[in-house]
């Protein structure tokens, strides 16, 4: 194969077809709900039980969600690829370790995982959060939230994530709008590394311009057929 390090950056648009919403589309999350109100930690702060609402919400219906084909093909790509791939996603869901991928970042958190603000535990969660619960590690109540990262906080390992992007020949991004930074920038840190860049997505997005390549339609049809042809090269 003509590329050694793969930088994959997912976005919603990879699970769409699991069956999880996206955020900006006609009939996202965004549109439903109040961005400042549920994905802030001032919202957070002004009315916790409403952004507990949302999370669990979601929680609730990552319960049925499978990997489809393209989370499968991801998997596969970083399996029998003889070089490294990195796989970072801003979805937190679990789907692409559902699939198999191991070399994988959740730069936005994950949401079967919850963080108490007291002790600063992060453990893995599967029910509702309520303004009540407590913290299994340290026993405080009330100090729980979800392990997401909102709007005007860190996202997580971007040491990690610029290493790769400043060594990979190969940056690949999918399905995601690329209006949220500092995601939507890792396209221009991988052209100056000198990579190769495509874009995989339903419709050309906000970045579409600075790709080198793209390919557009359902990514459960074009990252499975991609990886084919990428691992067949
Ligand atoms: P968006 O909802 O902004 O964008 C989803 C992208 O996926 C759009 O460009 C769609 O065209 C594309 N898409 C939809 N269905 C698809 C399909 N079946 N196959 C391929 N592409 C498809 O979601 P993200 O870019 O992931 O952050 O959003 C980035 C961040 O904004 C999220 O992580 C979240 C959100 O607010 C936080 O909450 C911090």
């Amino acid at each position: 194969m003509r590329f050694q390090k793969i930088v994959v950056l997912t976005g919603a648009g990879l699970s769409a077809e699991s069956g999880l919403g996206t955020f900006r589309d006609k009939g996202g999350l965004w549109e439903e709900f109040d961005l400042e109100a549920v994905a802030t930690p001032e919202g957070f702060a002004r009315d916790p039980a409403r952004v507990h609402d949302f999370y669990n919400l979601r929680r609730q219906r990552l319960g049925t969600a499978k990997p489809n084909a393209a989370h499968v093909a991801l998997a596969r790509l970083e399996r029998e690829h003889k070089g490294h791939v990195l796989t970072v996603t801003q979805n937190v869901d679990p789907l692409h370790e559902a699939a198999g991928s191991k070399n994988l970042i959740h730069m936005h958190g994950e949401l079967g995982r919850v963080l108490c603000a007291a002790c600063g535990a992060s453990v893995a969660w599967v029910c509702d959060l309520s303004t009540a619960t407590a913290c299994t590690a340290c026993g405080k109540a009330g100090a729980m939230r979800p392990d997401v990262v909102w709007f005007g906080e860190s996202p997580r390992d971007m040491d990690r994530i610029y290493e790769a992007l400043l060594v990979s020949d190969l940056f690949i991004s999918i399905g995601t709008s690329g209006s949220v930074y500092p995601a939507a920038g890792f396209v221009a840190e991988a052209r100056a590394a000198g990579a190769h860049t495509i874009e995989l997505n339903l419709e050309p997005s906000e970045g579409a311009s600075l790709f080198a390549e793209a390919h557009y339609g359902p990514a459960t049809k074009i990252v499975p057929s991609y990886v084919e042809r990428l691992l067949r090269a």
